[in-house]
C-alpha cells in the first residue's frame, strides 16, 4: 500500500511538474537563490496565488526547499540540472511533457487491448512528440558524438572525411542535427513517416543554420530513398515499427559497400524480472501504452515492444541480411549496436 500510495502521489504530482516545465517555473528558479512566491510570480508573469499553490506541491515532493522563517523557496542546483536545464545530460523534463497525451489515450488503448487493434503513433496529442524528443535529447547530446559514433568500427574517419548518412525514424531530428554539427564535411538525410515531426525537424535545421547539409523528408522506414549511405541510424525507433525486418532489409539495400547501421535501443531486459527498477519500469510502461500499440497499428509481422532484448533484435537483423552484429556501447538507458552485412 505504501508503494502504491507513493506512486499515486507521483502520478498526481506529474501534472504540476509538467506545468513547471511548460510555464518556465523551474527555469526561473534555477540559479536564482531563495525566492518568495511573489518574486517567482513576477519573474514568470504568472498569478501569485497559483504560483504559491504550485510551490507547496513542489515542497511536498522535495523538489523545492522552503524556508518558513523568510517565506522563500529554493530550487537547489542539482535539482535544476534535472528539471530546469534542457541542455544538461541529467535533464528529465521531457518525460513529464509526454504524460498528458499518454494518459489521454486510455480509452483508445483500452479498446485496443480488447480488440487487438493498434493505436498509431500519429494518434496522440502534439505534446507527445515534443516530449519524446525532449526525453531522448539529453542522452544524445552527451553521448552520441563523444561516445557512440567513435565506438562504431571505422565510422568516425568516414564522417570526418565526408560521408552520406540516413537517420531513419528521426522524429524531431535532434540526433541528425547533432551529427551534422559535429561533421561539417558529411551530408545527412532524416526520414520519418510523421509529418509534424518532419516539419519540426526542418525548422530546427533552419534555426541552427544546418539546412545546407541536412534534409528532412517524409518516408516510411521500409521505403526511404535509395542512397547509397555510409551510415544508416535508427535511434530508439526500430522496435516501434510494425515491420523492422523490412526496414533493415531496406537499409541493407541502401548501404554503401562497406557501410554500417547504428541501432540505438532502450537498455531494457527481455526478462520481466530485469525490469524491476525505475528505468525498466518506465520503459516497460511506455511500451505497454505507446510502443507496442504503435507497432500493432502498422499491421506488420512483428510488434516487438521496447524490451524485446538483444537476441530478438539480432535475429531480425540477420533475417534482413545484416549478419554482422556487435554491441558497441551501453549507457544506463540505451544499448548501441553496430550492424553490418
Ligand atoms: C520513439 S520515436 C524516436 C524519434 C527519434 N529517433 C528520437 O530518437 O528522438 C519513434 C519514431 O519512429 C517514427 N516511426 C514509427 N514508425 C515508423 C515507420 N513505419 N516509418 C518511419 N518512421 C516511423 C515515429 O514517427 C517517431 O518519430
Amino acid at each position: 500500500m505504501g508503494r502504491v500510495a507513493a506512486d499515486s502521489a507521483a502520478a498526481f504530482a506529474g501534472l504540476c511538474t509538467s506545468m513547471g516545465v511548460r510555464l518556465g517555473l523551474y527555469e526561473a528558479m534555477a540559479g536564482a537563490g531563495p525566492l518568495t512566491s511573489e518574486e517567482l510570480a513576477e519573474r514568470t508573469g504568472l498569478v501569485e496565488r497559483y504560483v504559491r499553490e504550485w510551490l507547496a506541491a513542489q515542497v511536498a515532493g522535495a523538489y523545492v526547499l522552503h524556508d518558513a522563517a523568510t517565506g522563500t523557496y529554493h530550487l537547489p542546483a542539482e535539482h535544476a540540472a534535472v528539471l530546469a536545464d534542457r541542455t544538461a545530460p541529467t535533464c528529465m523534463a521531457g518525460a513529464f511533457t509526454m504524460l498528458g497525451p499518454l494518459y489521454e489515450t486510455e480509452s483508445a488503448l483500452s479498446e485496443a487491448y480488447r480488440t487487438g487493434a493498434g493505436v498509431g503513433w500519429q494518434a496522440h496529442g502534439p505534446d507527445l512528440y515534443e516530449g519524446v524528443a525532449a526525453f531522448f535529447r539529453p542522452g544524445y547530446d552527451s553521448m552520441l558524438v563523444r561516445e557512440w559514433l567513435p565506438a562504431l568500427d571505422g565510422v568516425l574517419d568516414k564522417l570526418e572525411r565526408g560521408a552520406s548518412v540516413a537517420d531513419v525514424g528521426c522524429g524531431f531530428g535532434h540526433s541528425t542535427l547533432l551529427m551534422a554539427q559535429a561533421f561539417p564535411n558529411s551530408r545527412f538525410s532524416g526520414f520519418d513517416f510523421h509529418t509534424p515531426s518532419v516539419y519540426a525537424a526542418r525548422r530546427a535545421a533552419q534555426e541552427q543554420g544546418l539546412s545546407d547539409r541536412v534534409t528532412f523528408d517524409l518516408a516510411a522506414a521500409d521505403d526511404f530513398p535509395q542512397g547509397p549511405y555510409d551510415l544508416i541510424t535508427f535511434f530508439d525507433c526500430l522496435h516501434d515499427l510494425g515491420d523492422p525486418v523490412a526496414a533493415l532489409r531496406r537499409a541493407e539495400h541502401a548501404l554503401a559497400e562497406d557501410g554500417s547501421c547504428m541501432v540505438v535501443e532502450p537498455n531494457t531486459s527481455a526478462d520481466p524480472a530485469g525490469l524491476v527498477n525505475p528505468i525498466g519500469r518506465s520503459f516497460a510502461s511506455v511500451s505497454a501504452a505507446l510502443c507496442l500499440p504503435g507497432a500493432l497499428a502498422q499491421n506488420g509481422p512483428h510488434a516487438l515492444g521496447n524490451h524485446a532484448g538483444e537476441e530478438a533484435m539480432r535475429r531480425i537483423a540477420e533475417e534482413a541480411g545484416l549478419t554482422g552484429w556487435k554491441l558497441a556501447a551501453e549507457t544506463l538507458t540505451n544499448r548501441i549496436y553496430d550492424v553490418r552485412r
